[in-house]
C-alpha cells in the first residue's frame, strides 16, 4: 500500500489549486460556523441547490447564536425544499449546544465536534481539516469512490469493519507536511476529484492527476469500485392525503411527529387508504371529495406513493370538522415561511397559480 500512497496527497493538493473548486461561498474562510452550515447542507444535496439556501441562512442567521435563538419552525421553514429534515432539526439543536455547552465557539477537534448533534465522523473531519488544519480523513460518498479506486479496495463498505479499514487507509494517505495549508486543500481536493473526475459512471481518467498511481485504473476497470455485494432493497409506502381547503384559501395542515417521514413539517392529514380518509369526513361532505392524480415522491430508501384528495369547504363546514391530529387552518400568506414537504408545497403552488 505504501507505494500507492506515496505522492497521492501531493498530487491532489497541486491539482486542487489549479483545477479544483475555489470560489464557493463557504470557501476561503476558516469560520467553523460557516463551514459547518455548508457541510450539513451539502450532506445529501448538490452544490447548485445549496447555494441559495446557504446565502439565505447566513443573511437571517449571521452567527451561531442567531440560529440558536430562532424557533425550530423558522429553521424548518427556511430549510423547506432541501429535504432530509432531520438535518434541520439537528442543525438547530447543534447551534443551541454550541451556545449552551461551548460558550458559542465550535470545538476545535474532530473528536469533540462529533459529540454535537448531526455531526458524524466525516463532517467532523471536514470542519476540523478546513478550519483548524487537523490531520483527519473525511469519508463521504465521493471520497469513498476515489480511495477505493486508487487503492483497488475490494471490501464491501456496507460492512462496518470494511469501512473502518478504508478509514485507516484514508488516514494513511493524508498529507504529512505543511498541514496548515495542505489539509484544507487536500480535503477539498479529494471531494472535487470525486465530484468532477472520479465520477460513478465513466470517470474521466485521462484528466486525472493521480492516474499513474491508481490501481483501479491499472486494473482496467476503475468503475468496479467501490465493490457492492449486498443490495439494499427499496420499499414503497402509499399515503392518501386529505387536502382540505376553505373558500378563503386556507388549508388544514398538521405537524408531523419526529422522528419519522417529514418529522416536524406541516402536512395534509395522512391516511393509509381512501376509505380511511373518507371515514374522517362527515357523510354529507363526502361527495365533495375529489381524487387528484397520484404521484410518486422518492425518498432515500423508499418510494412514497401519494394520492391527494381535495375537499373544498365553506368556512361554516370547516368549523364543523373535527380531525384528531393537532392541526390548524393556514392561510396562503403563511405557507412560504412554513416548513412544508416539497410535494405538498408543489401541490399548493400549482393550485394557487393555476398551473
Ligand atoms: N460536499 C461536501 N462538502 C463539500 C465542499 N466543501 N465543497 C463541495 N462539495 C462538498
Amino acid at each position: 500500500m505504501a507505494s500507492t500512497v506515496a505522492g497521492f496527497s501531493a498530487q491532489v493538493v497541486r491539482w486542487q489549486k489549479s483545477h479544483g473548486r475555489n470560489n464557493l461561498p463557504w470557501q476561503n474562510t476558516r469560520d467553523p460556523y460557516r463551514v459547518w452550515l455548508s457541510e450539513i447542507m451539502l450532506q445529501q444535496t448538490q452544490v447548485a441547490t445549496v447555494l441559495d439556501y446557504y446565502t439565505r441562512f447566513l443573511l437571517r442567521f449571521p452567527q451561531v447564536a442567531d440560529l440558536a435563538a430562532a424557533s425550530l419552525d423558522e429553521v424548518l421553514g427556511l430549510w423547506s425544499g432541501l429535504g432530509y429534515y432531520s438535518r434541520a432539526r439537528n442543525l438547530h439543536r447543534c447551534a443551541q449546544d454550541v451556545v449552551r455547552l461551548h460558550g458559542g465557539q465550535f470545538p476545535r477537534t474532530a473528536q469533540l465536534l462529533q459529540t454535537l448533534p448531526g455531526i458524524g465522523p466525516s463532517t467532523a473531519a471536514a470542519i476540523a481539516s478546513f478550519c483548524f488544519s487537523e490531520r483527519v480523513a473525511i469519508l463521504d460518498g465521493n471520497v469513498k469512490r476515489v480511495l477505493t479506486r486508487v487503492t483497488a479496495f475490494e471490501g464491501d463498505l456496507a460492512s462496518g469493519a470494511q469501512e473502518r479499514a478504508l478509514w485507516e487507509i484514508a488516514t494513511g494517505m493524508l498529507p504529512r507536511r505543511q498541514l496548515l495549508e495542505s489539509m484544507p486543500r487536500y480535503t477539498q481536493g479529494v471531494m472535487d476529484l470525486g465530484a468532477t473526475i472520479c465520477t460513478t459512471r465513466q470517470p474521466a481518467c485521462l484528466l486525472c492527476p493521480v492516474r499513474s498511481l491508481c490501481l483501479g485504473f491499472a486494473g482496467g476497470a476503475p468503475e468496479r469500485f467501490p465493490v457492492k455485494t449486498r443490495k439494499l432493497k427499496r420499499s414503497a409506502l402509499s399515503w392518501t392525503l386529505l387536502w382540505a381547503q376553505r373558500t378563503d384559501g386556507a388549508v388544514w395542515l398538521e405537524r408531523r411527529a419526529a422522528p419519522g417521514i417529514w418529522g416536524g413539517l406541516y402536512c395534509f392529514p395522512v391516511f393509509a387508504t381512501e376509505d380511511d380518509l373518507l371515514a374522517a369526513v362527515p357523510p354529507r361532505l363526502q361527495s365533495g371529495v375529489q381524487a387528484l392524480a397520484p404521484f410518486v415522491h422518492v425518498l432515500t430508501h423508499k418510494d412514497l406513493r401519494l394520492s391527494p384528495m381535495l375537499l373544498e369547504l365553506s368556512a361554516r363546514d370547516a368549523r364543523a370538522l373535527r380531525w384528531p391530529g393537532a392541526g390548524a387552518w393556514w392561510a396562503p400568506a403563511d405557507w412560504e415561511s412554513l416548513g412544508l414537504p416539497a410535494p405538498v408545497r408543489k401541490l399548493l403552488e400549482q393550485a394557487r397559480t393555476g398551473t
